[in-house]
Protein backbone atom coordinates (compact mmCIF):
# COMPACT_ATOMS: atom_id res chain seq x y z
CA UNK A 1 0.00 0.00 0.00
CA UNK A 2 1.39 3.33 -0.94
CA UNK A 3 1.53 6.05 1.80
CA UNK A 4 0.55 9.94 0.55
CA UNK A 5 0.77 12.65 3.21
CA UNK A 6 -2.53 15.07 3.34
CA UNK A 7 -1.20 18.32 3.70
CA UNK A 8 0.23 21.41 1.65
CA UNK A 9 3.12 22.20 4.82
CA UNK A 10 6.20 22.36 3.33
CA UNK A 11 7.85 21.57 6.47
CA UNK A 12 5.91 18.42 7.13
CA UNK A 13 5.92 16.96 3.51
CA UNK A 14 9.48 17.56 3.68
CA UNK A 15 10.49 15.31 7.13
CA UNK A 16 7.98 12.97 6.27
CA UNK A 17 9.65 12.89 2.45
CA UNK A 18 13.06 12.50 3.94
CA UNK A 19 12.13 9.40 5.72
CA UNK A 20 12.25 7.43 2.76
CA UNK A 21 8.82 6.23 3.12
CA UNK A 22 6.82 8.76 1.40
CA UNK A 23 4.96 7.89 -2.12
CA UNK A 24 2.90 11.02 -2.84
CA UNK A 25 0.89 13.91 -1.52
CA UNK A 26 -2.49 14.46 -1.28
CA UNK A 27 -3.77 18.36 -0.67
CA UNK A 28 -7.52 20.53 -0.87
CA UNK A 29 -8.51 23.96 -0.84
CA UNK A 30 -8.66 23.81 3.21
CA UNK A 31 -5.02 22.77 3.70
CA UNK A 32 -3.71 25.17 0.82
CA UNK A 33 -5.34 28.09 2.96
CA UNK A 34 -3.74 26.81 6.15
CA UNK A 35 -0.32 27.68 4.49
CA UNK A 36 -1.26 31.42 4.04
CA UNK A 37 0.55 31.69 0.77
CA UNK A 38 -0.08 32.12 -2.84
CA UNK A 39 -1.05 28.45 -4.28
CA UNK A 40 1.65 28.43 -7.03
CA UNK A 41 4.11 29.31 -4.53
CA UNK A 42 3.26 26.46 -2.81
CA UNK A 43 2.74 23.86 -5.72
CA UNK A 44 5.94 24.85 -7.15
CA UNK A 45 7.78 23.69 -3.65
CA UNK A 46 5.85 20.72 -2.96
CA UNK A 47 6.47 19.44 -6.76
CA UNK A 48 10.30 20.12 -6.18
CA UNK A 49 9.98 17.95 -2.86
CA UNK A 50 7.97 14.83 -3.39
CA UNK A 51 8.74 12.35 -7.09
CA UNK A 52 5.34 10.83 -6.90
CA UNK A 53 1.91 11.89 -7.66
CA UNK A 54 0.48 15.08 -6.09
CA UNK A 55 -2.81 15.50 -6.08
CA UNK A 56 -4.54 19.43 -6.95
CA UNK A 57 -8.41 20.24 -6.04
CA UNK A 58 -10.18 22.03 -8.97
CA UNK A 59 -13.05 24.07 -7.82
CA UNK A 60 -15.15 25.16 -10.21
CA UNK A 61 -18.58 23.29 -10.12
CA UNK A 62 -19.20 23.14 -13.54
CA UNK A 63 -17.63 20.34 -15.97
CA UNK A 64 -16.18 23.28 -18.13
CA UNK A 65 -14.54 24.90 -15.37
CA UNK A 66 -13.65 21.43 -13.59
CA UNK A 67 -11.83 20.57 -17.48
CA UNK A 68 -10.19 24.10 -17.60
CA UNK A 69 -8.49 23.82 -14.08
CA UNK A 70 -7.61 20.07 -14.39
CA UNK A 71 -5.95 20.71 -17.72
CA UNK A 72 -3.96 23.79 -15.84
CA UNK A 73 -2.80 21.77 -13.15
CA UNK A 74 -1.74 18.92 -15.25
CA UNK A 75 0.16 21.33 -17.40
CA UNK A 76 1.52 22.65 -14.35
CA UNK A 77 3.92 19.40 -13.48
CA UNK A 78 3.87 16.09 -15.26
CA UNK A 79 3.37 14.59 -11.47
CA UNK A 80 -0.06 16.16 -10.99
CA UNK A 81 -3.13 14.76 -10.55
CA UNK A 82 -6.31 16.35 -11.12
CA UNK A 83 -8.65 16.47 -7.92
CA UNK A 84 -12.44 16.37 -8.62
CA UNK A 85 -15.36 16.16 -6.05
CA UNK A 86 -17.76 13.21 -6.54
CA UNK A 87 -20.77 14.99 -8.66
CA UNK A 88 -22.23 14.98 -11.95
CA UNK A 89 -20.45 18.08 -13.04
CA UNK A 90 -16.84 16.61 -11.78
CA UNK A 91 -17.53 13.03 -12.92
CA UNK A 92 -18.65 14.62 -16.70
CA UNK A 93 -15.33 16.70 -16.41
CA UNK A 94 -13.63 13.21 -15.19
CA UNK A 95 -14.52 11.32 -17.98
CA UNK A 96 -13.20 14.14 -20.62
CA UNK A 97 -9.93 14.40 -18.65
CA UNK A 98 -9.71 10.86 -18.32
CA UNK A 99 -9.61 10.31 -22.27
CA UNK A 100 -6.94 13.12 -22.39
CA UNK A 101 -4.66 10.99 -20.47
CA UNK A 102 -4.88 13.59 -17.28
CA UNK A 103 -5.10 11.55 -14.21
CA UNK A 104 -8.05 12.16 -11.46
CA UNK A 105 -8.80 11.75 -7.69
CA UNK A 106 -12.26 11.91 -7.29
CA UNK A 107 -12.41 13.14 -3.79
CA UNK A 108 -14.81 13.23 -1.06
CA UNK A 109 -17.10 9.90 -2.11
CA UNK A 110 -19.10 8.73 0.88
CA UNK A 111 -20.99 5.42 -1.12
CA UNK A 112 -20.01 3.12 -2.72
CA UNK A 113 -22.16 3.68 -5.61
CA UNK A 114 -20.22 7.04 -6.25
CA UNK A 115 -16.78 4.98 -6.24
CA UNK A 116 -18.50 2.57 -9.21
CA UNK A 117 -19.24 5.71 -10.94
CA UNK A 118 -16.07 7.36 -10.49
CA UNK A 119 -14.81 4.09 -12.02
CA UNK A 120 -16.77 4.08 -15.08
CA UNK A 121 -15.60 7.74 -15.65
CA UNK A 122 -12.12 6.32 -15.55
CA UNK A 123 -10.74 8.20 -12.46
CA UNK A 124 -7.41 7.56 -11.70
CA UNK A 125 -8.01 7.21 -7.76
CA UNK A 126 -11.42 7.19 -5.67
CA UNK A 127 -10.60 8.80 -2.05
CA UNK A 128 -13.28 7.38 -0.23
CA UNK A 129 -13.14 9.62 3.48
CA UNK A 130 -12.67 7.26 6.38
CA UNK A 131 -13.27 8.74 9.73
CA UNK A 132 -15.46 11.34 8.45
CA UNK A 133 -17.97 8.11 7.89
CA UNK A 134 -16.75 7.16 11.03
CA UNK A 135 -18.02 10.28 12.79
CA UNK A 136 -21.56 9.88 10.76
CA UNK A 137 -22.22 6.17 12.72
CA UNK A 138 -20.93 4.06 9.34
CA UNK A 139 -18.34 1.50 9.52
CA UNK A 140 -15.64 3.09 6.93
CA UNK A 141 -14.17 -0.28 6.55
CA UNK A 142 -17.10 -2.18 5.33
CA UNK A 143 -16.55 1.02 3.21
CA UNK A 144 -13.38 0.30 1.46
CA UNK A 145 -14.12 -3.52 1.87
CA UNK A 146 -17.41 -3.10 -1.08
CA UNK A 147 -15.32 -0.61 -3.31
CA UNK A 148 -12.61 -3.43 -3.44
CA UNK A 149 -14.86 -6.24 -3.74
CA UNK A 150 -16.76 -3.96 -6.75
CA UNK A 151 -13.78 -3.10 -8.33
CA UNK A 152 -12.09 -6.52 -8.30
CA UNK A 153 -15.60 -8.38 -9.80
CA UNK A 154 -15.38 -6.07 -12.39
CA UNK A 155 -12.28 -5.55 -13.38
CA UNK A 156 -12.18 -1.59 -12.93
CA UNK A 157 -8.37 -0.46 -12.59
CA UNK A 158 -9.16 2.62 -10.13
CA UNK A 159 -7.00 2.88 -7.45
CA UNK A 160 -8.83 2.69 -4.00
CA UNK A 161 -6.91 6.09 -1.78
CA UNK A 162 -8.38 6.11 1.73
CA UNK A 163 -8.78 9.61 3.07
CA UNK A 164 -9.48 11.54 6.01
CA UNK A 165 -7.55 8.99 8.37
CA UNK A 166 -7.22 9.77 12.24
CA UNK A 167 -6.30 6.62 13.57
CA UNK A 168 -3.34 3.89 13.50
CA UNK A 169 -6.16 1.58 13.37
CA UNK A 170 -7.91 3.09 10.54
CA UNK A 171 -4.52 2.87 8.94
CA UNK A 172 -4.43 -1.30 10.04
CA UNK A 173 -7.91 -1.77 8.97
CA UNK A 174 -6.89 -0.11 4.96
CA UNK A 175 -4.07 -2.62 4.38
CA UNK A 176 -6.21 -5.61 5.49
CA UNK A 177 -9.25 -4.47 3.22
CA UNK A 178 -7.02 -4.04 0.55
CA UNK A 179 -6.79 -0.09 -0.28
CA UNK A 180 -4.07 0.69 -2.93
CA UNK A 181 -2.99 4.51 -1.08
CA UNK A 182 -4.16 5.54 2.35
CA UNK A 183 -3.31 9.80 2.61
CA UNK A 184 -2.69 11.09 6.18
CA UNK A 185 -1.45 13.70 8.26
CA UNK A 186 1.82 14.56 9.22
CA UNK A 187 0.84 13.10 13.27
CA UNK A 188 -0.51 9.64 12.07
CA UNK A 189 2.25 9.21 9.98
CA UNK A 190 4.59 9.86 12.84
CA UNK A 191 2.27 7.69 15.26
CA UNK A 192 2.56 4.66 12.66
CA UNK A 193 5.99 4.23 13.76
CA UNK A 194 5.42 4.83 17.80
CA UNK A 195 5.09 2.16 20.49
CA UNK A 196 6.10 2.50 24.23
CA UNK A 197 7.83 -1.13 23.75
CA UNK A 198 9.83 -0.16 21.26
CA UNK A 199 10.54 3.35 23.64
CA UNK A 200 10.93 0.79 26.93
CA UNK A 201 12.94 -2.01 25.44
CA UNK A 202 15.28 1.06 23.55
CA UNK A 203 16.28 2.93 26.95
CA UNK A 204 17.00 -0.79 28.42
CA UNK A 205 19.41 -1.72 25.34
CA UNK A 206 21.23 1.36 25.65
CA UNK A 207 21.11 1.59 29.21
CA UNK A 208 22.97 -1.58 29.40
CA UNK A 209 25.17 -0.99 26.67
CA UNK A 210 26.90 1.47 29.28
CA UNK A 211 28.21 -1.76 31.08
CA UNK A 212 30.24 -2.51 27.94
CA UNK A 213 33.69 -1.34 27.43
CA UNK A 214 34.32 1.26 24.83
CA UNK A 215 33.64 -0.60 21.25
CA UNK A 216 36.12 -0.25 18.87
CA UNK A 217 33.94 -0.97 15.98
CA UNK A 218 32.14 1.65 16.64
CA UNK A 219 34.20 4.57 17.77
CA UNK A 220 36.42 3.84 14.29
CA UNK A 221 32.87 4.35 12.20
CA UNK A 222 31.81 7.46 13.97
CA UNK A 223 35.67 8.68 13.22
CA UNK A 224 35.16 7.27 9.88
CA UNK A 225 37.85 4.72 10.08
CA UNK A 226 37.36 2.14 6.97
C1 LIG B 1 -8.09 13.70 1.11
O1 LIG B 1 -7.57 13.74 0.03
C2 LIG B 1 -8.55 14.87 1.88
O2 LIG B 1 -7.69 15.95 1.64
C3 LIG B 1 -8.59 14.65 3.37
O3 LIG B 1 -8.34 13.35 3.76
C4 LIG B 1 -9.75 15.36 3.97
O4 LIG B 1 -10.32 14.70 5.06
P1 LIG B 1 -10.23 15.23 6.54
O5 LIG B 1 -10.35 16.72 6.51
O6 LIG B 1 -11.33 14.56 7.26
O7 LIG B 1 -8.88 14.79 7.03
Amino acid sequence: MQLFIDTAKVDEIRTAADWGILDGVTTNPTHIAATGRPFEDVLREIFSIVDGPISVETVSLDAEGIVAEGRAIARFHPNAVVKVPVMIEGLKAVKRLSTENIRTNVTLCFSATQAFLAAKAGATYISPFIHRKELAGDDGMVFVRQIRAIYDRYGYKTKILAASIRTVKEVLDCLLAGADVCTMPFDMLQALYKHSMTDAGLAMFLDDWKKVPPAKLFTEAHAGVH
